[in-house]
């Protein structure tokens, strides 16, 4: 075992979502997702033994809530092999002002850094699997560019990403920030709120069919057709939440008003098409030559909100 080990992991955010859990003890998903990671959002975290009784927790140079990641670890020492109590210090790039959760880089980071601390020489799939357990979509976050995080026929082991398409194709995405308050429902919740409802099912169903045509538009470079499938993905995700048995909408005002925006802007032949997470804020789907033109077209329309642009990304890394 090595004395410190240093990783970085870039933000991803899913065209095609992983909303609910076949298994919430090792978060294996009821869909398979496919994402883009970020470039300009990332993690960096070091790992080093601890000389206290405790793991500890350093987030952005303070001393933070270590239980989230305690536990985790927890279940690495049960997964991998026992090791001793760690410090992780943990730095996020921009991400929480840019109203992105830092969990998938957060966790990405932590899994790629443990694993080199150990000495293991593993492969990042397999890295993608211990990611997983601490936050889904961290399973996504060790690929650059485009990833797939495969639901699994219900075992830990068949449930790990992998890259897909590893190009960047072309795409940009504009973060939209259109509210910094802290999520209403946070994502595990929200999940499990959202398998009640009657359409779930169908939901499922009809996500493998857009994961399908996803890949065959990613593919073939067609981002018009990438924006309409993700689109239509992320709504019906939010559609879930709304017709659930204890029913909640991540949606505010402003939320409707930009979607109804980008509509506009395709009305007149601009590319944007957009997709949300659990939260308000919303990301832009567009690509290269369209990103300035639709980000000076949300700036007129939306003077007082935040926006960033951001292109596909790495994966993680030793640094
Ligand atoms: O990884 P979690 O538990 O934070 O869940 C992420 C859920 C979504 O961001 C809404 C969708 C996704 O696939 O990333």
């Amino acid at each position: 075992m090595l004395k410190r080990m240093k990783s970085q992991a870039h933000t991803n955010i899913a065209l095609i979502k992983y909303w609910g859990k076949a298994n919430p003890e090792f978060n294996l998903p009821t869909t398979s997702s496919l994402s883009m990671t970020l470039d300009s959002f990332y993690t960096t975290t070091e790992v080093s033994l601890s000389e206290q009784s405790q793991d500890i927790l350093i987030l952005n140079g303070e001393k933070a809530d270590a239980t989230r990641v305690t536990s985790f670890l927890e279940q690495m020492r049960n997964e991998i092999v026992d090791f001793p109590k760690l410090l992780i210090s943990s730095d996020n790039q921009v991400a929480t002002a840019a109203g992105l959760a830092s969990s998938a880089s957060g966790f990405a980071a932590l899994s790629h850094a443990l694993v080199g601390l150990l000495e293991l020489n593993l492969p990042l799939e397999e890295i993608s699997r211990f990611a997983r357990m601490g936050s889904g979509s961290a399973s996504r976050s060790l690929f650059g560019n485009f990833a797939i995080w495969h639901a699994g026929n219900g075992s830990s082991e068949s449930s790990y990403a992998e890259s897909f398409l590893n190009e960047d194709v072309g795409l940009s995405m504009i973060v939209v920030e259109v509210s910094t308050e802290k999520k209403s429902v946070p994502s595990s919740l929200g999940m499990q709120l959202a398998q009640s409802s009657p359409d779930y099912g169908k939901w499922v169903e009809h996500s493998a069919v857009q994961l399908d045509e996803m890949k065959s538009a990613l593919v073939a470079r067609d981002l018009e057709k990438v924006g309409v499938i993700a689109e239509g993905n992320a709504l019906a995700m939010h559609a879930l939440n709304r017709t659930c048995k204890q029913p909640f909408d991540y949606f505010v005002k402003t939320t409707t008003e930009v979607l109804n925006s980008l509509k506009s802007y395709r009305q007149k032949g601009i590319l944007a098409f957009a997709t949300l997470d659990a939260g308000p804020n919303i990301k832009v789907l567009t690509d290269k030559n369209s990103e300035k033109k639709v980000l000076s077209l949300l700036s007129q329309d939306y003077p007082q909100l935040q926006m960033s642009l951001a292109h596909a990304g790495q994966g993680a890394r030793y640094v």
